[in-house]
């Protein structure tokens, strides 16, 4: 079967396809053949960067999630033809992911999908929508009656996040550093605030904000909330990943809180009811770009370059 391999740190120029071996179903592992991927910022950090760590299995095939059918099954649970989707807790990192036409995948990663969505959109959903909603829900706490910021907003994850909030009834703002993106927050509905300079401005507050820049933004974005009010922090957009110097006991505003996400343990609840509220709300994923496998390089290429929402990859077949 076709699969990109990586051994070292690779250029996007460099990215191939080669024939690697086909695995097999083996008790807790399920073969799935996959339909769809979206690509994602972290796989880009895997392979500039990231692959060196002793933690990365290599060679590697990369990808954190997709979406696909079960090929082979010794699992009582799953069965060949069920539609299912898979993402992180290693996939990718500590065994084969996603950028292959076959993947391996354990039982306790592998989650059934009942959506309405076709298999293009679906392949927009599983890491971006579970981050959005983990972020949101379980580390914002987010109701319909909050003011939400989603800081680097133009991004899939942001996308996501503003199409949830939205569809909750929330009120939405989210943030560009490239004034010819607003229109991408207002098109959905959202409030636009620009910036540029990494300070929000002057009497801007929220009393929930979703940082997704970072560590170059979250000390401005906790001035920025109402007393009682939380930033979850789930992007490095901004490139820097530690905060140096933080002083929690005097850059964490009283009464307000901090928080993150990471999104390396979701569960078949969760991704139902995720499948469900995007049923149930119409939610169409954003997707940016869509490539074929054959073109994986190119569709690597376009994420250096940057893209306007979710890149999403489909098999050829
Ligand atoms: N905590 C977790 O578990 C978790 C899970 C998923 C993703 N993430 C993180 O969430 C972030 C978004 O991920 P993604 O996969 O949705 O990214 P993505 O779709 O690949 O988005 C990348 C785009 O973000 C845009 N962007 C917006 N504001 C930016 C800024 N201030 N600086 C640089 N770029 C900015 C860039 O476009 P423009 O510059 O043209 O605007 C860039 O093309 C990443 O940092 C990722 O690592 C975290």
């Amino acid at each position: 079967m076709k699969a990109v391999v990586l051994r070292d740190i690779t250029n996007s120029d460099d990215i191939v396809l080669e024939e690697i071996i086909r695995p097999k179903a083996r008790k807790g592992w399920v073969l799935v053949k996959i339909a769809g991927l979206g690509l994602n910022h972290s796989e880009l950090v895997l392979r500039v960067n990231e692959i060196r760590a002793d933690y990365i299995k290599k060679p590697i095939v990369p990808g954190i999630e997709c979406v696909g059918t079960v090929e082979e099954s010794l699992d009582y649970d799953f069965r060949r033809g069920d539609v299912v989707c898979s993402l992180m807790g290693g996939l990718g990192r500590n065994f084969n992911g996603s950028y292959e036409e076959y993947a391996l995948l354990p039982v306790n990663r592998l989650f059934h999908v009942n959506s309405a969505l076709d298999m293009e959109h679906l392949a927009a959903v599983p890491e971006t929508f579970f981050t959005a909603w983990g972020s949101l829900f379980e580390s914002l706490d987010l109701k319909s009656s909050d003011v939400l910021l989603v800081r680097g907003a133009t991004c899939a994850l942001g996308y996501a996040s503003m199409q949830i909030a939205k569809a909750l009834g929330c009120q939405v703002y989210g943030t560009t550093h490239k004034n010819a993106k607003m229109p991408l927050i207002t098109d959905l509905g959202c409030k636009a605030v620009l910036d540029t300079e990494y300070s929000l401005p002057e009497g801007f507050y929220a009393n929930k904000i979703l940082e997704l820049i970072g560590p170059k933004t979250l000390r401005d974005s906790l001035s920025h909330l109402y007393h009682g009010g939380i930033v979850c922090h789930t992007g490095i957009l901004g490139g820097e990943y530690y905060l140096n110097s933080f002083d929690p006991i005097k850059e964490i505003p009283n009464g307000c809180y901090l928080t993150g996400f990471f999104s390396n343990f979701p569960t078949q609840e969760i991704m139902d009811a995720i499948f469900t509220f995007i049923d149930n709300h119409n939610l169409i994923p954003f997707i940016g770009a869509s490539f074929p496998f054959s073109c994986i390089k190119q569709a690597v290429k376009a994420q250096e370059r940057g893209i306007d929402g979710k890149i999403v990859v489909m098999m050829d077949n």
